[in-house]
């Protein structure tokens, strides 16, 4: 059940959903091996990772959410609007800003080894803040570690990390963040922003690309 690794795990012989029986846009029918975690239900679990994050939360400092673009913006779109209305509901409510980075290190389905900021304000602007860093997907983990090292050194008050997803794979730095939604099989997935080639952004569900998909839409 995923219990000892603190999200949902799903296992490699997960065979996941026919792609038939959702509502994908048809140009990208083709190119969808098949759906491995619906949108209702990655909603679902975002819901419960912002109730942990906000009953976690230090309410002294104000709150500081980055987001990882460009993958990141629908699960952090989804996650400060559930922050949103807990601090609304809450005697403990926070201020909440919010700010974007974006960075670059795949290349068609492989990490490129070498990992670029190639955009976003200022970071001297996390100092003093409780920096929650939003990411759709960790994968070796180099590249969430190496946006850390560069952070610390502007001294945020603390750091949080929140993904959507971890994959599983001998590639790991064994690098964890705070709050992980999904461990899933080592397979490139897209959809729910995350892309290949900067397409499939565009597609509600999470789903495993298609050899043919990967042919059709490589760099
Ligand atoms: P890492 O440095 O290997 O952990 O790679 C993290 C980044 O690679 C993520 O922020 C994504 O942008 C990208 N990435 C890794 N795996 C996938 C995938 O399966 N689909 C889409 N993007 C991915």
């Amino acid at each position: 059940m995923g219990d000892e690794r603190g999200c949902i795990v799903v296992e490699d012989d997960f065979p996941g959903y026919s792609p038939k029986y959702f509502n994908i846009p048809r140009h990208y029918e083709s190119d969808v091996e098949y759906v491995l975690l619906p949108r209702g239900l990655v909603i679902d679990r975002t819901e419960r990772m912002a109730k942990d994050i906000f009953y976690e939360m230090d309410f002294s400092k104000p709150l500081l959410a980055m987001c990882v673009l460009k993958g990141g913006y629908i699960f952090f779109n989804d996650l400060l609007h559930q922050l949103r209305q807990l601090s609304a509901q809450s005697n403990n409510s926070c201020q909440m800003g919010i700010d974007f980075i974006r960075l670059k290190s795949y290349q068609n389905d492989q990490s490129s080894g070498e990992v670029k900021v190639i955009g976003g304000d200022d970071l001297k602007k996390v100092e003093g803040k409780n920096l929650l860093i939003v990411e759709d997907i960790i994968d070796t983990g180099r590249t969430m570690e190496k946006l850390l090292e560069m952070l610390k050194p502007h001294k945020p008050n603390s750091i949080k990390v929140a993904s959507m997803l971890i994959k599983r794979t001998e590639r790991s730095s064994g690098y964890r963040p705070d709050h992980i939604g999904f461990e899933v099989p080592d397979k490139f997935v897209i959809g729910y922003g995350l892309d290949y080639n900067e397409y499939f952004r565009d597609m509600g569900h999470i789903c495993v690309i298609s050899e043919s998909g990967k042919k059709k839409y490589s760099a």
